[in-house]
């Protein structure tokens, strides 16, 4: 059904919705019209009449088909988005710069022909949400295997030292419970058993402009407190030659740092917490540093004028904007904290680009691949204008 009104590309009648199902299931239209008992009460009807109006129903209530008059339906947006996916097994070169390329297809489809190691894999994979979103998302009992499945083959891919890095929501719940899903630690020793990754950090990204949630938990039942984390989960497979350097990511020191320094250090003498730290004269504080170590909260907003100008430009498109995307300013952090100039960045899924942009502008190579043609072609034009931009005309297509 869903394929027939994904070919229809527009509204198709109950009729003709039947006639086109009937001939995908190889099966006689007659079954839509024949009427037999059904239910307790035996009333007459055709069953897979009643299914297709089941369907019907579970389509709208997922938000993917919409109604346009009595017996008359249509695919939403998010609709078509769902089901522009390419074949299995194909990938389009979808846009390119200098620098990378933006690829359209399924990443395991893509990765096995790459001839250069990735230093860095950064990604935001679906959660295992209970409502799902547009994209789709995997349930929590199978999410663990389906991630390690996608991602086996970037990670063969990683340069010795090279990491692995996942955005990944903290709110996912046992059912009916307020108590937090443990999939986040499954899914991390998963990749120590399966992959050999080790475990450097699990950053916390501190967004403080997230709406108010878990609704559930937090405003009705009261038993939780409002989120404002999500969790970028760090993995290398070699801790001992890992390429990160926070000596690319300083901050600018504080001023009383700035005066310390200038002043030749602390003047005080002191120790606290029975002797774990201490304040010596002239000594702490005193060496000349180029900035401050960042510490392992990372605080981004959501808003940045690069994903404001990417939403503008989807919706011109008419193209479903991506309802996930991380702040290019957080990407540009973590990559340029991972990786030098000129390595290879990668995400297996890339939504938007955001990850690719951030690549971009900081100069490093970047391969983004993305199942849904919409959400490439909207994440394209976050690099018009870019050296070397180029965009391929079957994509531009997928355009309303
Ligand atoms: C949470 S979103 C990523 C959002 C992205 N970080 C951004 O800033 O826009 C996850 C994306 O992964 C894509 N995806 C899931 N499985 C995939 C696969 N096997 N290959 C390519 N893309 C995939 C989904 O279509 C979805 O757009």
């Amino acid at each position: 059904m869903v394929e027939a009104y994904a070919e229809a590309g527009g509204a198709l009648s109950n009729q003709q919705l039947y006639e086109r199902t009937a001939e995908k299931l190889g099966v006689q239209l007659d079954l839509f019209v024949e009427a037999e008992p059904v239910g307790e009460k035996g009333t007459k009807a055709s069953k897979p009449t009643r299914h297709a109006r089941w369907a019907q129903q579970t389509l709208k209530v997922n938000g993917l088909l919409e109604r346009v008059e009595r017996g008359v339906w249509q695919l939403t947006t998010e609709g078509k988005a769902k089901l522009r996916r390419p074949v299995k097994g194909m990938a389009l070169l979808a846009f390119s710069t200098r620098l990378g390329i933006g690829v359209w297809g399924d990443c395991t489809d893509v990765v096995g022909g790459l001839e250069t190691d990735i230093t860095l894999v950064l990604t935001s994979p679906p959660y295992p949400l209970a409502k799902t979103r547009a994209y789709g998302n995997v349930r929590e009992g199978e999410y663990v295997d389906w991630l390690c499945a996608t991602l086996e083959g970037v990670i063969a891919k990683l340069a010795p030292g090279g990491s692995l890095m996942l955005v990944l929501g903290n709110d996912i719940f046992q059912p009916g419970s307020p108590a937090r899903s443990l999939y986040k630690e499954r899914l991390t020793l998963a990749l120590n058993d399966r992959f050999g990754l080790s475990k450097m950090d699990s950053l916390i990204w501190f967004n403080n402009s997230k709406p108010p949630g878990p609704v559930q938990w937090a405003s009705l039942n009261r038993s939780q407190l409002n989120t404002a984390y999500e969790s970028v989960l760090w993995f290398t497979n070699d801790p001992s030659q890992v390429r990160s350097d926070n000596r690319r990511v300083l901050q600018p020191h504080r001023e009383r740092q700035t005066r310390l320094m200038a002043a030749g250090g602390e003047q005080r003498n002191e120790r606290h917490s029975d002797g774990a730290y201490s304040l010596r004269p002239g000594r702490s504080y005193a060496r000349q540093t180029a900035g401050r170590i960042p510490k392992n909260v990372l605080p981004f907003g959501h808003q940045c004028a690069d994903q404001k100008a990417y939403k503008i430009a989807a919706k011109a498109l008419g193209l479903p904007v991506h309802g996930a995307p991380m702040p290019v300013s957080l990407c540009r952090f973590l990559i340029e904290f991972m990786t030098e100039r000129g390595d290879l960045v990668m995400d297996p899924m890339a939504g938007s680009m955001s990850v690719a942009k951030a690549a971009e502008l900081a100069g490093r190579r970047w391969l983004a691949c993305e199942q849904y043609g919409e959400y490439v072609l909207g994440g394209s034009t976050r690099f018009e204008g870019q050296p070397g931009f180029w965009r391929n005309d079957a994509l531009t297509g997928l355009a309303a």
